[in-house]
């Protein structure tokens, strides 16, 4: 029997329609609850809304399981590389071997961008922060390439998806290597996605670059782990831009606009500055209190999760790469690692961060291993922009796709000054 649930108003009632995914919990369809009641939900944040059907990412944040199209995140990172999970999330399915070198190959020869995008770093200062570079840098894509920007078109759509994943790599790295007055390296077509972008940060012109295959192996696995993660602040950004039509280029030049607060993804940039402030194990008390004391802004970065009210897996393999990044590059005392291993301890045992879930989130260890290979702290939300871009552009194709799809167009509870007379300036 179709389920349903009942509301009652005074005297009258109303039936809403319950929708169940393949797994997860029900949803009660309220499209027409407006027209039916003529009342609003009121939800900030979404904290019990779900504003789109999406068959790409599954979070159960009780269990700390993430699956895309199926997959355990755990096995994706364990065989795949980031290419074929970057198809995967595209395509619904694992490439075969042809699908793989074929995507491969497209990627690849996608990577340059257009000569005249140059000239966007040197409009910036050499400070500028690399998200703001991106932001600019992302959206004025859709400047140059005019030939793939029907939406309605899916070879349109394919291309500006290669595109968009192909580009990213080379314009973070420029704008790091623009924030070193270093010239700017391209591409290379003989590299893999994860050890061509190492190459751009930290090859010059005037030696060769060997990129090391653990640091290559490492930032691959980095990469997928933050591939996708459903219906997040930046991705349902990139949905509402595009739910009005806008081009790809323009809605994930939104996303990284909203990847980069530390809320999101500038967490990981947080977590070292914090483990910076702290200093010293010793001090990891004084911080633990600082986060549970309701009157102290302070929260501990890195912890705490919307969905995952357990260990965020992500974290798991992480905290095993950070520990053989530091190994392959013979670093034996990391003090930022001590304080973090030291927090993460406290933590877990303190009754504050038990009776209210918090864990260790993505972010908690990845700032620790981007450190380690010499990336600048500035760069890793730059870095979880170009990862994700892959995540965005697959919810993106996918609402582009949906029938359903409409223009996103919340309401609110409306609580200012209601209609008034005019006040003339001489009489205020
Ligand atoms: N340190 C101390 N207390 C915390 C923390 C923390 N990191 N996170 C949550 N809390 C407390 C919070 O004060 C609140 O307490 P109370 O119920 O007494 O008011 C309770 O836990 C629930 O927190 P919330 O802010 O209502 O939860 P939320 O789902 O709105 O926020 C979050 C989730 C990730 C924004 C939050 O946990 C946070 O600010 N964490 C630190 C930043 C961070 O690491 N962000 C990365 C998230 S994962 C990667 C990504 O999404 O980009």
């Amino acid at each position: 029997m179709a389920k349903s649930v009942t509301l009652n108003v005074g005297d009258d009632s109303y039936d809403f329609p319950v929708l169940s995914g393949s797994t997860g919990p029900d949803v009660v369809d309220i499209r027409k609850f407006y027209a039916e009641t003529g009342m609003f939900t009121y939800d900030p944040g979404f904290t019990s809304t779900g504003s789109c059907e999406s068959a790409i990412t599954y979070i159960d944040g009780d269990q700390g399981m993430l699956l895309h199209r199926g997959y355990p995140i755990d096995d994706l990172a364990e065989n795949c590389n980031f290419e074929e999970v970057a198809y995967l999330l595209l395509n619904g399915e694992l490439p075969n071997q042809a699908d793989k070198d074929k995507f491969e190959n497209d990627i690849t020869y996608h990577t340059m961008v257009h000569e005249q995008i140059h000239n966007f770093y040197s409009g910036f200062r050499r400070d500028a922060h690399p998200m703001a570079i991106m932001c600019g840098v992302v959206g004025a894509l859709s400047a140059f390439y005019h030939d793939s920007l029907d939406i309605t078109n899916p070879d349109h759509r394919r291309i500006s998806s290669y595109r968009l994943i192909a580009k990213m790599p080379t314009i973070a790295a420029w704008a790091y290597k623009y924030s070193l007055g270093q010239p700017f390296i391209y591409p290379r077509n003989d590299l893999g996605y994860a050890e061509n972008f190492l190459h751009m940060m930290y090859a010059t012109p005037c030696e060769d670059y060997e990129v090391n295959p653990i640091l290559a192996k490492a930032m691959d696995r980095i990469l997928i782990l933050h591939a996708d993660h459903e219906q997040n602040a930046s991705t349902s950004t990139v949905r509402l831009a595009g739910s009005s039509g806008a081009n790809p280029f323009a809605c994930i030049a939104a996303g990284i606009a909203s990847l980069w607060g530390p809320a999101h993804g500038g967490a990981n940039e947080a977590v070292l500055n914090m483990l910076n402030e702290i200093g010293d194990p010793s001090r990891v008390d004084e911080y633990v209190r600082k986060a549970k004391d309701k009157n102290d802004p302070f929260r501990l970065m890195g912890f705490g999760h919307r969905v995952y009210k357990n260990y965020d897996p992500r974290a798991t393999i992480l905290s095993q790469t950070c520990k053989e990044v530091l190994e392959e590059l013979g670093i034996k005392n990391n003090p930022l690692l001590d304080i973090a291993i030291a927090l993460e301890k406290i933590a877990l045992e303190d009754e504050y961060f038990i009776e209210k879930k918090l864990y260790p989130n993505v972010d908690f260890y990845s700032g620790i291993i981007f450190q380690a290979m010499g990336i600048p702290v500035t760069m890793f939300t730059a870095l979880f922009a170009l990862a994700r871009t892959t995540g965005w552009i697959a919810q993106w194709n996918e609402m582009v796709e949906d029938p359903q799809q409409k223009i996103g167009r919340p309401r609110q509870l409306f609580t200012g000054e209601t209609k008034r007379d005019y006040v003339a300036l001489h009489k205020r």
